[in-house]
């Protein structure tokens, strides 16, 4: 065992969700306060999180749980309990992870008493747990996507334990509602919409290792979302792989863009951001109500991943090049000032010069604002992963060379578009490098540098887009009179 001695437990363990937590909770929160007597001084922790918005929101209930049972949050990974919320959905995800563990072991000789603990989507790869099991053995704890929020009672069983505890689920049906939470911006909030995915995207791992689809009930997001917004909450973005197919598998059936007229209907919400639409299932119905929005921003994500037909089927994305480059006229009619973002793959298996350079074209006539590019990372079990033709990885570079040059020149020409307007900036930060600064965001997701101070964070401004640098604004506060 990890403790001089088991605390001993008194009532029943609950059965129900989430009171059984609660009860793990208060049990995890004695055993801590012991600890930090022994110790003298309280205990720490790090979280440190990788890959998407997903695990970010993620890691904010992992946070809410330690701090809830006493532990207090450090930026050092030099701490008593540190977990990692993984990614998997590129090889150079894994391998970060595996890097960084090493690193963390030499804290664990310094400190014997430090717990390391794994979670996330890497977990979900049987291969991965072999090997944490082979080589890893200072491991303390591992779970997975799905019983993350059984975190308080995987808490509870490693400080009773004296071996690796891992505890990793196939899938679940469950969605656990109102545990704590600790939010790492006070002004603004992710709010998951839904969990897993269906899609199956031929390249892409994460519908193994997040589960199926399956969506909370409209009730519970809408009454998150008035109590994030009573705790001074503006902004929410709305969670979900595939966001567009909210609801179908709920018991009374409801569409993406009517939960977003409910959510629109909260007084004291400003703003409303989502993530991410998949471009087969993007409604006329969402369109018009991101249309009549008042708080829906004017920015959509929308990945393309590759612009050739031919690539697009391979990928079991179930739309072609025409369809998209439609779909994104369609917007820009109805919502010309809407900024488009999107995710690109160079280098599935089999794509040609020819299919590359359609990407180019799609990339030419959509114009992005921004465009994440990604060299494509071969993940085992997946379809693609044992697709002929591989491409040469120095083809690969050269693309992805091309295309990043093209996506961000043309970036750097579509910033700046505003300048000279005012607009309202929702702030965020203080500005890192000059502290006469403070940072925010435009509706359409820009960036925007104002003079000013702390006061500001969390607020929504107007703000005089005085100058554009590059990929972001320089502005000063309008005052209304
Ligand atoms: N659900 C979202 C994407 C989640 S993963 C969607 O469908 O849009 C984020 C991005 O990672 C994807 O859009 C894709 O561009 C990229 N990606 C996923 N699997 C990949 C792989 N095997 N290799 C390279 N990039 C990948
Ligand atoms: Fe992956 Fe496709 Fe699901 Fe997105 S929609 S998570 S790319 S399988
Ligand atoms: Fe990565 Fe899992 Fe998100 S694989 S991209 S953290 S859903």
């Amino acid at each position: 065992m990890r403790l001089k001695e088991k605390i001993s437990r008194t009532g029943d363990i609950p059965v129900m969700e989430p009171q059984r937590q609660f009860y793990f909770m208060e049990l995890a929160k004695q055993y801590v306060e012991k600890l930090s007597e022994e110790k003298g001084r309280p205990l720490t922790f790090c979280v440190n999180t990788f890959g998407c918005q997903m695990n970010a929101r993620d890691s904010e209930k992992l946070c809410g749980i330690l701090e809830n049972i006493g532990y207090v949050e450090t930026d050092s990974e030099n701490a008593d309990f540190v977990i990692y919320n993984t990614c998997t959905v590129r090889e150079n995800a894994n391998n970060k992870v595996y890097g960084r563990l090493g690193y963390l072991s030499g804290f664990k000789k310094r400190n014997p008493d430090m717990l390391i603990a794994l979670c996330g989507c890497m977990m979900q790869e049987e291969t991965v747990v072999e090997k944490l099991k082979q080589s890893y053995r200072y491991v303390d704890l591992i779970f997975g996507t799905h019983n993350i929020y059984k975190f308080a009672e995987l808490i509870v069983q490693c400080l009773e334990s004296d071996s690796m505890v891992i505890d990793i689920w196939k899938d679940t049906d469950q969605i656990v509602e109102d545990l704590p939470v600790d939010r790492k911006y006070s002004f603004k909030s992710g709010v998951n919409i839904m969990f897993g995915c269906n899609n199956f995207c031929s390249y892409c791992i994460v519908p193994y290792v997040r589960g199926r689809e399956r969506s909370r009930k409209p009730q519970d997001i809408i009454r998150e979302i008035e109590k994030l917004v009573a705790d001074g909450v503006v902004e929410v973005m709305l969670l979900g792989q595939n966001v567009n197919s909210y609801g179908k598998n709920l018991e009374e059936p409801m569409s993406f863009a009517k939960l977003l007229q409910e959510v629109e209907k909260i007084e004291g919400l400003e703003r409303i951001r989502f993530m991410t639409s998949h471009p087969k299932d993007l409604s006329d119905e969402l369109i018009e109500v991101m249309k009549q929005s008042k708080k829906i921003c004017r920015h959509l994500h929308l990945p393309l991943q590759s612009g050739s037909s031919r690539i697009l089927q391979q990928m079991n994305r179930h739309y072609d090049k025409e369809q998209y480059l439609a779909l994104v006229q369609k917007l820009r009619a109805a919502i010309p000032d809407i900024a488009l973002t999107t995710d690109i793959i160079v280098g599935f298996p089999g794509e040609t010069e020819e299919d590359f350079l359609e990407t180019m074209d799609v990339v030419e006539k959509v114009r992005y604002d921004s465009a994440f590019t990604f060299i494509y990372s071969k993940r085992t079990g997946t379809p693609a992963a044992t697709m002929p033709d591989q491409v040469p990885e120095d083809i690969i570079k050269d693309r992805f060379d091309r295309l990043l040059a093209r996506v961000q020149q043309i970036s750097a020409e579509k910033a700046g578009a505003l300048t000279g307007q005012i607009c309202d900036v929702l702030i965020e930060e203080k500005n890192g490098q000059d502290e006469s600064l403070v940072t925010g965001r435009l509706s359409n997701n820009s960036v925007v540098h104002v003079k000013g101070d702390e006061s500001l964070i969390g607020k929504i401004v107007p703000v005089h887009l005085q100058e554009c640098k590059g990929f972001y604004y320089l502005g000063e506060v309008v005052n209304e009179s």
